[in-house]
């Protein structure tokens, strides 16, 4: 198969490959800036971005916003020529403050899940940054666009399709995990995003990049979902285990070591579920010995800290700095695959040969 560059908005990257942001701190400018390097898309992460900032104690937002604006101008440096973008969730307590460090840092696009990113246009308005949607349904796609245009008359530079075996926060409920009827499987959500768009917009649905993310491994993963008509894909956990990868060694070595049987859903302190490596943290937390004192970074809207089980934030900041007895890592569905930890641009190298020979 010939291989497609992969077009957002102004933006054009050599390979149909967009890196999954990843929080807390496992994709900061080393790996964006590795992948935009090696013709993908670099994603930093906008989640506490400045947890390791020497100011996070005293002010964690500025730190945040300083950090982003570092890591962004740090992955530039690696990749004066590469498309690098910013995932900041919508679930963020300091969303807009995020998407103004990402703009101000220089952010070609920024990506926006976890809830649906409606206010987005008016925060980027009058700057070239494109936006791209993080939606999990082809109903969630449709509200997007009928809500951007109507709002703002603009529409969405991409729109990510994140099927039920990502990693992190996962778009759908338990049930809906665990059907077996094909219905919320990737392949059917994304036929399903790309004939709803056509329906709303004809031939205009075209200058939309359809990237679709979750589960994806291989170069033949790959074509068969460009076969589908998507522009592209998105892929996290494999870019985990890089040298280039933010997150602390273990962490990857995490991956690694992972079996099927490692893999778990997990009941997130934000109300969705998400998939994760399991291990005693998860278990004591599920039984209720991990439950913060009070809440030290306010991080997630939908958190109440009096309820949660642990503290999301602390846990994910431990587990990237490779303290896994106070944390766990988040995973997608793959992960047992991984074998070894390669660079970036050998991992890069070896899913275009294979997506050629497809
Ligand atoms: C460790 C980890 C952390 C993640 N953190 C985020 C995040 O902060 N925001 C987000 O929108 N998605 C997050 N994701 C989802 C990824 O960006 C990506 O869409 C998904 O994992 C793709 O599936 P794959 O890992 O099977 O390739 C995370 C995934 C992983 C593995």
């Amino acid at each position: 198969m010939l291989i497609p560059e992969l077009h957002i908005g102004p933006y054009t990257a050599k390979y149909p490959v967009v890196q999954g942001g990843m929080g807390v701190g496992i994709s900061l400018s080393q790996l964006a800036g590795a992948v935009a390097k090696a013709g993908g898309v670099g994603v930093i992460s906008g989640v506490e971005t400045g947890y390791s900032w020497p100011t996070y104690d005293d002010d964690k937002q500025k730190a945040n916003r300083e950090a982003l604006v570092w890591h962004l101008q740090e992955a530039r440096r690696i990749a004066p020529e590469g498309v690098i973008g910013v995932n900041i969730m919508v679930a963020l307590n300091n969303y807009e403050e995020m998407v103004a460090a990402a703009v101000e840092g220089g952010a070609d696009i920024i990506f926006s899940g976890a809830g649906l990113p409606l206010v987005l246009p008016a925060l980027v308005a009058g700057t070239p940054v494109a936006i791209a949607p993080i939606v999990s349904s082809a109903k969630a796609a449709a509200i997007m666009v009928k809500q951007w245009r109507a709002k703002y008359n603009r529409l969405p530079d991409a729109i990510v399709v994140e099927g039920p075996l990502a990693g992190g926060h996962l778009g759908f409920s338990y049930e809906q995990l665990h059907d077996t009827s094909g219905q919320f499987a990737l392949d059917t959500i994304v036929v399903g995003v790309i004939e709803a768009l056509k329906q709303l917009l004809g031939e205009k649905s075209q200058s939309i990049a359809i990237i679709a993310g979750g589960g994806v491994f291989s170069g033949s993963d790959i074509a068969k979902l460009l076969r589908l008509g998507v522009n592209g894909v998105q892929m996290a956990t494999r870019f985990v285990a890089t040298v280039e990868c933010d997150a602390h060694e273990a962490f990857k070595q995490a991956y690694v070591q992972a079996t099927l049987a490692d893999v778990v859903i997990i009941k997130s302190p934000v109300g969705m579920p998400g998939r994760a490596l399991g291990n005693a943290f998860l278990d004591e937390a599920k039984v209720g010995n991990k439950q913060p004192e009070w809440c030290r970074v306010n991080c997630l809207k939908p958190c109440n800290p009096s309820q949660a089980p642990y503290c999301i934030a602390d846990a994910l900041v431990n587990a990237a700095q490779g303290h896994f007895h106070e944390g766990f890592a988040f995973c997608g569905s793959e992960v047992h695959r991984v074998d070894r930890i390669t660079t970036v641009s050998e991992l890069m190298q070896e899913l275009m040969g294979e997506l050629a020979e497809q």
